[in-house]
């Protein structure tokens, strides 16, 4: 496929990424993480991510013009992540691309990070049927969206669904869920890896509880998740047994955990599916990386009928090119660049 040439430059959180597509054909991904700066914090400080996005930014837009061998002054557009994300990591990539959209005279387009998440699929699968669900689960956001039109949101059509949210987190995400509990279990951030290749014992050993999914809270909270009860039932059943002079079984309690989080996560993704009509579900964010939860989704996705759609990692996670193929469809959709007022929106919504 062609296309006009777009840049993509994310910046949300503790990665800068800045990507390069034509169309769906990928060119560069290229991306520097201050994961390892945050390590001995056990989470994203957003000042250390804000001085390590100045920092890395210029250095990766070389690589990445370098990995696609292109040109600045070849490039059609600049897409950047507007929101949602933390506020000072977004401004940096906001300041960026406008100095890089204005030096080059070409548009510029502030686009959504999570439309992003879903996006990036194209980079791999090709068009994606319509409706179809997402579901995305990093450790910043954990939400269920109902697919209509992905360029709908930011062009504005007339009459289109766009993204719609059906489901989120109503306290923590999936990922801080497994790095808050790898840290009550003494293991390193990021805690999601870790607890995955961890998880080896009996998902059965330990019955730790499914958040919102009791016949009261699936009235209310059909979509939605929690995590945080979770958590606090992980820490009780710790403190007991190190009360009582017992071992903690890590494998069991890694495999217990992790099957709480898998099966409320693909339990509710297919759920959506079966609501919507959708035939198709696409997942995305750090934690679609987790092998318990791309089995289970495999497994379930196959008994409904549904056709699972799974980024390489390597897309699954923050990264430049989702925002370069987002701004492809804002384009392609004919939406509107944005203005040189373009702000960043910690809490924008999708
Ligand atoms: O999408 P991402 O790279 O960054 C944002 O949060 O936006 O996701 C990072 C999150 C972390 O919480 C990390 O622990 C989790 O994804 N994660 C995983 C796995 N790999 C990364 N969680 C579970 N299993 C994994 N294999
Ligand atoms: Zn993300």
């Amino acid at each position: 496929m062609t296309g006009p040439l777009v840049l993509g430059i994310e910046s949300s959180c503790d990665e800068t990424g800045v990507g390069i597509v034509r169309g769906h054909e990928l060119l560069a991904n290229e991306v520097a993480s201050s994961v390892e700066l945050h390590a001995r914090f056990g989470g994203v400080v957003p000042e250390i991510a804000s001085r390590a996005h100045l920092e890395a930014m210029l250095p990766t837009l070389e690589r990445a013009c370098a990995e696609a061998d292109v040109d600045l002054t070849e490039i059609d557009a600049v897409a950047v992540t507007a929101g949602p994300g933390l506020m000072g990591a977004l401004v940096v990539g906001v300041a960026a691309a406008k100095a890089l959209a204005y030096a080059l005279g070409k548009p510029l387009y502030g686009v959504n990070h999570l439309a992003g998440h879903v996006a990036v699929d194209l980079l791999e699968h090709g068009p994606l049927p319509t409706p179809s669900v997402a579901l995305l689960v990093s450790g910043g956001h954990t939400s269920l969206l109902l697919v209509d039109d992905i360029a709908g949101n930011a062009s504005r059509k007339e009459g289109g669904r766009g993204i719609v949210e059906l489901g989120a987190t109503i306290d923590d995400a999936a990922g801080e869920a497994y790095d808050k509990v790898a840290r009550l279990l003494g293991l390193p951030y990021p805690g999601g890896p870790v607890i995955d290749r961890a998880a080896t014992g009996d998902p059965r050993a330990i019955a730790f509880p499914r958040g919102l999914t009791s016949a009261r809270d699936l009235e209310r909270h059909r979509f939605d998740f929690s995590f945080s009860g979770l958590k606090t039932a992980v820490a009780r059943w710790v403190e007991t047994r190190e009360r009582d002079g017992l071992d903690v079984p890590l494998a069991d309690v890694a495999a217990s955990f992790q099957e709480a989080v898998c099966d409320v996560l693909s339990a509710k993704a297919l759920d959506a599916c079966a609501a919507t009509d959708a035939r198709d579900l696409l997942i995305g964010g750090g934690v679609a990386a987790n092998g318990r939860l791309r089995a289970l989704l495999a497994e379930r996705a196959a008994e409904a009928g549904v056709a699972l759609r799974t980024p390489r990692p390597g897309l699954c996670t923050d990264n430049g090119a989702m925002i370069a193929v987002l701004g492809t469809e804002v384009i392609l959709a004919g939406g509107r660049p944005s203005g040189p007022e373009l702000g960043a929106d910690s809490s924008l919504p999708v």
